[in-house]
């Protein structure tokens, strides 16, 4: 169960720059009325809240195959990829480094960056590897391209057989991917109104937890008990309204735009990414939206505190805090004549970056700078779904607050059609035009 503290955003503690209580009060009609539309799913985008209660035997059949193999690929970008990525390294970080490990090393090709990939391949036996092509759409140009040189280079290597070792995680019924999986190609659906920025716990990201060993059936537990907290129609009991309607406020009353998020814990790093690209293109739309700032403490400590503490005054932090690290390291009794080092033997390391995340807060507090904090009890498969199902609920409500689709990304869509429209597809020629008019353009600007 998530915990939020929001009391470093209350003007009773930090004073004028925070929120009164009233003005809280003030968005409960709107906040209750964003709810019923979630509730009774009033966009095809809110199929994400059914998730929670999907079959997921086809993943775990599709993962047996493929944790058979020494190495596991997937292939996908966006959502199609954040959400595994952030599934591998908060659930089995250094996967591929460590000793004790079974099951496939897994390697996560998200980008056109072709020496990348040399890399990958440098680190798998292709002979040897289950490929998890990742694409809603069936259609996006980076995840085509990449597949289609990893299955010419499987057929050259092992023959016919190259077919059986790719799964397709696409839509159900549309798109090239789709067409492919009829034609025989193993397949998993990502159901129609799930976009890919929702789509972590449909089998885009299922299928790798399962793969590394982790039980989808937990993270999808963790994402029901979330359902039952955020959709609760109490105001002051749902931490998923309240932060919103936090989030919100901030923008609107305070200019602040900027949300950092603050996982004091390595393994949450991939979760503010994943947690960018949904805040982003969410939000993120008509001049409106907020801006995501990914960050991880006490790290960041060193590098950009003193920028909120001092800085413009457009940010929120919110901490994500750990109770159980589930390991811990007494600091030793050695060199106790010095000074900066005596005061933490008999110490531990859990200790030490609990203080921190704490001093931290009151840090910011003490200048005026809003900040929250959501505690999770611990980093495993049910807590990690129940974050993800919460800060795509915060998302949405956030969304329309802010009067926007959450659902839609026309601008990435655009980029998409104009790079078609360079590589030459059959129907983009216009596009390809565009680019070359604007080309000329800026040549003048070249120095
Ligand atoms: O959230 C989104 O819809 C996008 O970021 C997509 O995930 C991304 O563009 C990849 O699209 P697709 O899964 O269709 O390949």
């Amino acid at each position: 169960m998530l915990g939020l503290n929001y009391s470093f955003m209350m003007a009773e503690t930090i004073g004028q720059k925070g929120i009164t209580g009233r003005k809280l009060e003030s968005f409960r009609v709107k906040a209750l009325e964003a709810l019923e539309e979630i509730k009774r799913k009033r966009y095809p985008g809110l199929a994400f809240t059914e998730l929670p209660w999907q079959d997921v035997s086809s993943v775990k059949e599709a993962a047996k195959r493929l944790k058979e193999l020494d190495y596991f690929l997937l292939l996908g970008i966006g959502g199609s990829a954040l959400g595994p990525k952030c599934i591998l390294e908060s659930l089995s970080p250094f996967h591929n480094q460590r000793r004790d490990g079974k099951g496939p090393k897994v390697f996560i090709y998200e980008n056109v960056d072709p020496s990348t990939l040399r890399s990958i391949l440098a680190s798998l036996d292709i002979k040897k590897t289950g490929i998890n092509v990742i694409s809603k759409s069936g259609g996006t140009s980076e995840t085509v391209a990449s597949f289609m040189i990893l299955y010419e280079m499987l057929e050259k290597s092992i023959g016919r057989e190259a077919a059986g070792r790719f799964v397709l995680t696409t839509d159900p019924e549309k798109g090239d991917l789709r067409k492919l999986a009829s034609e025989g190609m193993s397949s998993l659906p990502i159901p129609p109104g799930v976009g890919g920025r929702y789509s972590v716990l449909s089998p885009v990201g299922l299928l790798t937890a399962e793969v590394i060993g982790v039980d989808s059936e937990e993270l999808l537990a963790g994402a029901k008990e979330a359902h039952e907290k955020c959709l609760a129609c109490n105001f002051w009991e749902n931490p998923a309204i309240v932060a919103a309607t936090l989030y919100y406020v901030m923008q609107r009353d305070e200019g602040r735009s900027i949300d950092v998020l603050l996982p004091y814990a390595d393994r949450l790093k991939s979760f503010s990414d994943w947690f960018c690209q949904l805040w982003s293109e969410s939000l993120g739309k008509q001049g409106k939206g907020l801006t995501p700032y990914p960050s991880v403490g006490t790290t960041d400590q060193h590098s950009q505190v003193q920028l909120w503490m001092e800085g413009p005054e457009d940010k929120v932090v919110t901490f994500l805090r750990v109770e159980d690290y589930e390991a811990d390291f007494a600091i030793p009794d050695v060199f106790g004549q010095y000074e900066g080092m005596s005061f933490l033997r008999g110490q531990t390391l859990a200790g030490l970056i609990k203080a921190e995340e704490e001093a931290t807060e009151l840090a910011l507090a003490k200048a005026g700078r809003p900040n929250m904090a959501i505690t999770i009890p611990k980093i495993d498969a049910y807590h990690l779904g129940h974050l993800f199902y919460f800060f795509e609920v915060v998302t949405v409500l956030t969304g329309h607050f802010l009067g926007v689709n959450p659902f839609d990304q026309p601008s990435v869509e655009e980029g998409k059609k104009l790079t078609f429209g360079l590589m030459g597809k059959k129907g983009f020629e216009d596009k390809k035009r565009e680019v070359v008019q604007a080309r000329d353009k800026k040549s003048q600007f070249t120095i």
